[in-house]
């Protein structure tokens, strides 16, 4: 039975398999006929800091410590990765829970939110994504209501565009002093990178101190540089409650997660929550982020320099490129969504792109650029060229 085969009979998996991967360098991905891609997707998100970064992978690699750390044990790994966290977390964000990857950290955080509160309901963006698990599928896209007869109830969304509008409904459903948090993606990646205005920003944090509803910040996809600043929450000035943490955190070499908190909140999810995690910060993973955040902390200026550089290159060409209808581009930082208005079309461009030697990710109508952090400039520009070519 061929490789592909023994996939298709024994690995569940709801995502149709487009190449066979077999190994990674920087921004580009080789595949098992040991074709070659550039790649603009980085696991989405994942591998920000490039495939094969030696400072991160190699910290992973030369790990030599203990196989396994039990919850109830000490370890003093975990705080050393818990104190980096807070030294590169916005505002009060001082105290890290432990969790596997995103959709945890997101559970963690809604928990915590509850026992602080005391309220139950949740109020979150309309056709947001924040994980797979029953809990974030309930602040997710209400599509998810439909086939999932039992999601949370409690949980209210607010209709994009952010606007007064949306601000006058958030105030309105906080005035009843029974929401537990707001959450959403600063930068929305999930959303086609949307991007809200400061006076939103500003206003939902006013509001949500107001009625004690606690802000949390899904910062999973948009964190660790990916937006220009190291988190999106930086560039609005806020404040959170909560911060919800995965991907990029261990650069792609190891699967982790983290929601990092203030001390009053979190000292609600210490005494009443239920936070064990058995593979919550595996001593591995956990040498794999403490790499990748000291590789963030050393390289700062140079990183986000460079995706500035590159946001203002990707922009300008993106914006020239002939695309069949008008592609309205939203980019931060090198996160960036471009609108082709139809969802063939978006589909067609990225497969056509791929079998060009370019991988690009898509989003209903639109394609999802959203390339390593580190990448070369030429790498960058051979990778428009393809897409150009396949428009
Ligand atoms: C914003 C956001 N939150 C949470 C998650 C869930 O993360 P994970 O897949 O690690 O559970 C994702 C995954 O794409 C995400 O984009």
């Amino acid at each position: 039975m061929s490789e592909t085969a023994l996939e298709r009979k024994y690995l569940g998996s709801s995502e149709t398999p487009n190449l066979q991967v077999s190994r990674q360098q920087g921004s580009i991905l080789f595949d098992t006929t040991g074709k070659k891609y550039i790649d603009f997707i980085v696991g989405w998100c994942v591998g920000n800091f490039g495939w094969g970064n030696l400072e991160i992978l190699g910290a992973a690699q030369r790990y030599n410590g203990p196989d396994y750390i039990y919850p109830e044990h000490s370890y003093a790994p975990w705080g050393e990765l818990a104190r980096l966290l807070a030294s590169i977390a916005p505002g009060k964000l001082t105290k890290s829970f432990r969790a596997t990857g995103g959709s945890e950290a997101v559970e963690f955080a809604l928990q915590a939110a509850m026992l602080h509160t005391g309220r139950r309901k949740f109020l979150s963006l309309e056709g947001s994504y924040h994980g797979d698990t029953i809990g974030a599928l309930s602040i997710g896209d209400s599509e998810s209501r439909r086939k999932y007869k039992n999601l949370l109830p409690f949980c209210d969304k607010i209709d994009t565009p952010l606007d007064e509008k949306a601000l006058g409904k958030i105030e309105t459903r906080l005035k009843r002093r029974d929401v537990a948090a707001f959450i959403m993606e600063p930068i929305s990646i999930n959303l086609g990178v949307l991007i809200p205005d400061q006076t939103f920003m500003t206003e939902l944090q006013r509001h949500c101190r107001r009625y004690r509803t606690l802000l949390v910040m899904d910062e999973v996809a948009c964190g660790f540089g990916r937006t220009g600043r190291i988190f999106a929450s930086e560039y609005f000035g806020i404040d959170p409650d909560i911060m919800c943490l995965g991907k990029a955190i261990a650069g792609g070499a190891a699967g982790i997660g983290a929601t990092v908190m203030t001390e009053e909140v979190a000292e609600s999810l210490e005494e009443e929550g239920s936070t064990w995690s058995t593979f919550g910060w595996h001593p591995r993973s956990v040498a794999a982020a403490i790499a990748t955040i000291r590789y963030i902390t050393r390289h700062k200026k140079k990183l986000l320099e460079n995706v500035n550089r590159l946001s203002d290159y990707f922009r300008s060409r993106l914006s020239q490129m002939e695309f069949e209808n008008a592609a309205p581009l939203n980019i931060r930082g090198l996160a960036i969504s471009v609108d082709l208005g139809d969802e063939q079309y978006a589909e067609r461009v990225a497969n056509k792109c791929r079998r060009g030697g370019l991988l690009l990710s898509t989003q209903e109508t639109r394609i999802l650029l959203l390339p390593a952090l580190n990448i070369d400039r030429k790498v960058a520009e051979r990778g428009l060229d393809i897409l150009e070519e396949n428009i």
